[in-house]
């Protein structure tokens, strides 16, 4: 048996609609550009805006949005081909079936756990957080923290994380609702994106009159700018280095934000639940890309001018909830706007959450199909019609992540799944297009191989920027999960009974 075996593409759309017993078409363009803005605007916005801003890019982080955003519009338009070409759910995991065989999609549906269910966990350990400031600190250390973390109070007394309960509680919440329903998840889900999206327009409109023309000169990060020392006079950050000063940081500011654009993948996870995929697909994914970056340049443009960009480095100052710091230093007489903030940021991070949950279940769902998982992944609920052993399975996954584990860890493996999901689409538009020029496609990525060719070398240039051990990892859950396959999915795979 051959490692490049694929899917025949007329069997694999034929299953897809499994005369009505599958998943329900609920989901309309409007529904999904939703989806993509509901799993775009989070953590990355909301928290690494400023930390671009202050470890690299300066003001210009307005730039390293339109850099990250490039890289993403070329991977964004070839995920939109196979969305319209290919509408059914799984995504990355489903084009590269039939374009690159079973072993490469394999290992994509691999990558995309890192990026879907790491991801999840990543920002209900984040939610976590900003429940915590809601409350005042009013949680305990030790049941908001992983066993990997500690700190010192200023009684001199050693607290130790034992769980991450709010995350686990968030988590919990999110997957009953999807248990219920595509549709009421997507109902949902459009509520709280009208509210982020509304508190992050009334930032950027407010925050305007208070923007500080100083703030914004110079643009890019001098090369001689000195380094911003703590109240100890211990060194915070440093620009010394070649991806910390000048258009070199605009490129480091770039891979920090990069993290704000993950999600708009996720529309094509819901392709099965289109009503008009063919159409609708494009305009979902494309046009959420283009909602968010439009608001993310604004944003940082806002930030960056209320409050000084070294601001964001000093752990006495803004390093922590940037943008509620901003507002109430800067903004005077809206401190009703940083607390109205920090309950949008909940509200958000509760949608990226939900969207995560629920691309990962539908790849799942697929891979369950194709006999790669024991089939309890594809069982779907008599009446919601949701895959809801998948939804409980996937709790328990994430949930000991978003426990057990610190958030900073789960972040850049996040990113690493997601890039590697992109360099391969972009790889497989090329490949199909190569081997298949006839088959219909009613939305065709435009300057192909150079649109594809692009979007995989900024994205493999965008993996060799993480850190070493974060690599080692990844490869290491890469390694584990070509055991699995040549252990249990090769042997079980639906193309077998077609051999
Ligand atoms: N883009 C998502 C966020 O920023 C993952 O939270």
């Amino acid at each position: 048996m051959s490692l490049f075996r694929k899917k025949d593409l007329a069997a694999m759309l034929a299953q897809a609609e499994d005369g009505g017993k599958g998943l329900k078409r609920t989901l309309g363009a409007g529904n999904l550009i939703a989806l993509g803005v509901g799993a775009i605007i989070g953590a990355g916005l909301f928290v690494r805006t400023a930390a671009a801003a202050g470890q690299a890019a300066g003001p210009a982080v307005t730039l390293s949005f339109i850099v990250a955003a490039v890289g993403c519009a070329f991977a964004g338009l070839c995920y939109a081909e196979f969305a319209a070409m290919i509408p059914i759910s799984g995504s990355a995991y489903a084009y590269s079936y039939v374009t690159m065989g079973e072993t490469v999609a394999w290992i994509i549906g691999w990558a995309l756990i890192m990026e879907y269910a790491l991801g999840a966990a990543t920002v209900s350990i984040a939610w976590s957080e900003y429940l915590n400031k809601l409350l005042g600190g009013g949680i305990p250390y030790e049941w908001s923290h992983s066993p990997f973390e500690s700190i010192t109070d200023t009684a001199g007394v050693l607290h130790h994380g034992i769980m991450n309960a709010p995350a686990l509680i968030i988590l919990l919440l999110l997957t009953l609702l999807l248990i219920k329903g595509t549709q009421e998840s997507a109902i949902v889900n459009a509520i709280i994106v009208f509210i982020k999206v509304a508190i992050v327009i009334i930032f950027i409109i407010i925050g305007w009159q208070f923007i500080r023309p100083e703030n914004h000169t110079p643009y890019l990060i001098p090369a001689n700018q000195p380094p911003v020392l703590d109240g100890a006079g211990k060194v915070v950050a440093d620009y010394s280095g070649a991806f910390k000063h000048g258009w070199g940081g605009v490129l480091g500011g770039a891979a920090i934000v990069f993290f704000a654009f993950i999600g708009f993948d996720a529309v094509s996870t819901a392709a099965q639940e289109a009503k008009n995929p063919k159409r609708d697909m494009p305009i979902g994914i494309l046009g959420s890309l283009v909602v968010c970056t439009i608001l993310y340049i604004l944003f940082g443009h806002v930030l960056t001018g209320v409050a000084p960009w070294t601001d964001f480095v000093d752990p006495l100052k803004g390093r922590e909830a940037s943008v509620a710091y901003a507002i109430s230093t800067y903004m005077t007489g809206y401190g009703w706007l940083a607390t109205a903030v920090t309950v949008a940021i909940l509200a958000g991070f509760s949608s990226v959450i939900l969207v995560m949950l629920m691309g990962q279940s539908r790849v799942f769902y697929s891979m369950a199909n194709d006999g790669l998982l024991p089939k309890v992944f594809s069982d779907l609920h008599p009446k919601y019609r949701t895959p809801y052993k998948s939804n409980w399975i996937l709790f328990v996954f994430v949930g000991a992540f978003a426990a057990f584990v610190p958030g900073s860890v789960a972040g850049d493996l996040t990113s690493f799944g997601t890039l590697f999901a992109f360099v391969l689409v972009s790889a497989g538009v090329w490949i199909l297009r190569v081997k298949s020029p006839g088959m219909e496609r009613p939305f065709k990525t435009p300057l192909v191989p150079l649109v594809p060719i692009l979007g995989a070398v900024i994205c493999l240039a965008m993996i060799f920027a993480l850190d070493a051990q974060t690599l080692k990892v990844a490869f290491a859950w890469m390694a584990l999960g070509l055991i699995v396959y040549f252990a249990y999915s090769r042997k079980h795979s639906k193309l077998n009974e077609g051999a």
